[in-house]
């Protein structure tokens, strides 16, 4: 792959359940360090999308690349190697009440039969994915001793733990009170910068996205700090997508959306409260 092939593209992609289409002729480009917020309401289609990228779902029509591999026509076999370099947050959470934290982490690491790990290699992987989130001293506990957002926490420490290029956080701040939204966001945006991740979120909160486009992670300091913008159209490596009924009805810069006339899309670019005032 040349260095600026994108490392997603879907051509002309659609996903028709039969009684409705999941995505309808959706095409993009994503390329390496950028960053997307999905925004759209409730079975717009932002699952789909990223569950057809993770080849979960699909395509009737169109074609997939990943990293510059068309995926389309590949089997459930041969997407394992494919799917073990994509980091994924999934909206239901995923992870295994019966295992430990640290277990928990260590599955994408462990499940790679064909390349594995030695034990201390994988301890140490997850001990610093932990640690990334700050919950290093949560590794021999179990999932249902942690608070929602922890949980949380620990699916980024699980989707970073195998250093992905790319990673999909579905719905990462929902159902989360707005400090702990801003924790969860926070990390997500400090991963993408201490690493270089290519990052795709989808979600309802426009908040998310606006963090994400204007704040960065300073390694020196180790905090998180106001973008330095160029130009006036922020962060342009930044977009914000907005879905509508499986189509990708919006695709611009923070600042694109703000003059939006369109309402459906003009509504995802104010903060609004939801009934728990997040
Ligand atoms: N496996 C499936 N089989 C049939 N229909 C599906 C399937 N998965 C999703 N759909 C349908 O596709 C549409 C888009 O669903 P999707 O889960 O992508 O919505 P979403 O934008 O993620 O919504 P939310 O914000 O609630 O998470 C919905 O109408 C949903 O019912
Ligand atoms: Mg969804």
């Amino acid at each position: 792959m040349s260095s600026d092939a994108p490392i997603l593209e879907f051509q002309q992609v659609t996903v028709d359940f039969g009684d409705s289409l999941g995505l309808d002729n959706v095409s993009f480009q994503v390329r390496e360090g950028d960053a997307r917020i999905i925004l759209g309401a409730a079975g717009s289609g932002k699952s789909v999308l990223l569950k057809t990228a993770l080849g979960l779902l699909r395509p009737t029509s169109g074609r997939v690349r990943v990293f510059g591999e068309d995926v389309t026509d590949l089997n459930e076999s041969a997407w394992f190697p494919v799917r073990r370099k994509l980091g994924v947050l999934f909206q239901e959470g995923g992870l295994f009440d019966s295992l430990t934290i640290a277990e928990n982490v260590a599955y994408p690491l462990e499940n790679n039969r064909k390349d594995p790990l030695p034990s201390t290699d994988v301890f140490q992987r997850v001990k610093e994915a932990l640690e990334f989130v700050e919950l290093g001293h949560t590794l021999d506990k179990v999932p249902s001793e942690l608070s929602g957002g922890m949980r949380r926490r620990v699916g980024i420490a699980r989707a970073m733990v195998t250093k992905p290029r790319l990673t999909l956080y579905d719905s990462p701040t929902a159902g989360l009170d707005p400090m702990t939204s801003y924790t969860i966001v926070a990390l997500i945006t400090k991963e993408r910068c201490v690493h270089n991740t290519t990052t795709m979120i989808a979600t309802h909160r426009y908040q998310d996205g606006h963090f994400l486009a204007n704040y960065t992670y300073n390694g020196q300091t180790q905090s998180i700090e106001p973008r330095r913008h160029h130009g006036e159209d922020g962060d342009a490596s930044t977009r914000f997508w907005v879905m509508r009924e499986g189509r990708l009805v919006f695709d611009g810069t923070q600042s694109e959306l703000g003059r939006v006339d369109d309402p459906y899309v003009a509504k995802f670019m104010k903060p609004r409260m939801d009934c728990n005032g997040n």
